[in-house]
């Protein structure tokens, strides 16, 4: 049966006292649901992240990594150097990423296939913006980024593979998809895998949606049979707020 998910996605948030602090205050928490948790500090705060954490069962996870292995690239971080300070999962295709740090599908895939060839797991974020979802393409849009980024992979592939729909026009604004519009847009990618890989396949991948999740709507939304957790941005950054999310399964 496909997991329940619930990872925070701290953007860039929080310097290392501030990690340490938020650390503490989730260390306190009780966790009453089976959901897996994740949260996804920036890479300096990756490593203290992992050594705070490894006795319980918050996974920290990375925003984001390079294609290559290692060499020319000022500024970026590969999946070995991740999985050197004990990662194992890493975010891929925030819409952050692709608007603000030009990621286009092409360079996507590449990420997840390195990410993959890693023994990594992968969240792959995708989502329509404001203008498609006015203009009823939002599910032209969405089924294009999949495809583009990830139907080369194998059926094999989807075991390490975590999808997570986040509309834009969601994103940090206090306007969240209503539950439908997630559970129509998640029942739709579901549909888009089932299509290309299989039922069997489709119906193992978690789908996660993203975009104001709070603890108010938490549990509406994580209700709808196809949404199967959230990633969570400015709520993951308390640790009350982000566990009330976390219990809402
Ligand atoms: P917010 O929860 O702040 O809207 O952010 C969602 C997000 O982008 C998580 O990756």
């Amino acid at each position: 049966m496909r997991k329940n998910i619930v990872a925070g996605n701290w953007k860039m948030n929080n310097d290392l006292a501030q990690t340490e602090s938020l650390l503490t205050d989730l260390k306190k928490q009780t966790q009453t649901s089976i959901a897996e948790v994740m949260i996804a500090p920036a890479f300096t705060n990756l490593y203290p992240a992992f050594q705070a954490l490894k006795s319980t069962n918050i996974e920290v996870i990375a925003q984001n990594m390079h294609f290559a292995e290692n060499g020319a690239y000022t500024g970026e971080v590969s999946g070995s150097m991740l999985k050197s300070v004990g990662i194992e999962t890493v975010i891929l295709g925030h819409s952050e990423r692709r608007e603000y740090f030009n990621e286009t599908d092409e360079i996507l895939a590449k990420k997840v296939d390195a990410a993959l060839a890693k023994g990594m797991r992968v969240v792959f974020c995708f989502g329509e913006v404001l203008e498609d979802r006015k203009s009823n393409n939002q599910e032209k849009i969405v089924e294009n980024q999949i495809k583009n980024a990830l139907f080369h992979l194998g059926p094999a592939a989807f075991q390490n593979i975590i999808l997570a729909y986040e509309p834009v026009w969601a994103i940090g604004t206090g306007e969240t998809a209503s539950p439908e519009q997630a559970q129509d847009m998640h029942a739709f990618i579901r549909k888009t895998l089932a299509t290309k890989y299989g039922a069997d396949i489709a119906e193992e991948v978690s789908i996660l949606y993203g975009g104001s999740v709070k603890p108010a709507n938490a549990e509406e939304i994580f209700s709808k049979p196809d949404v199967d957790g959230g990633l969570i941005g400015g709520a993951s950054l308390n640790a009350d707020d982000f566990f009330a999310i976390v219990n809402a399964f």
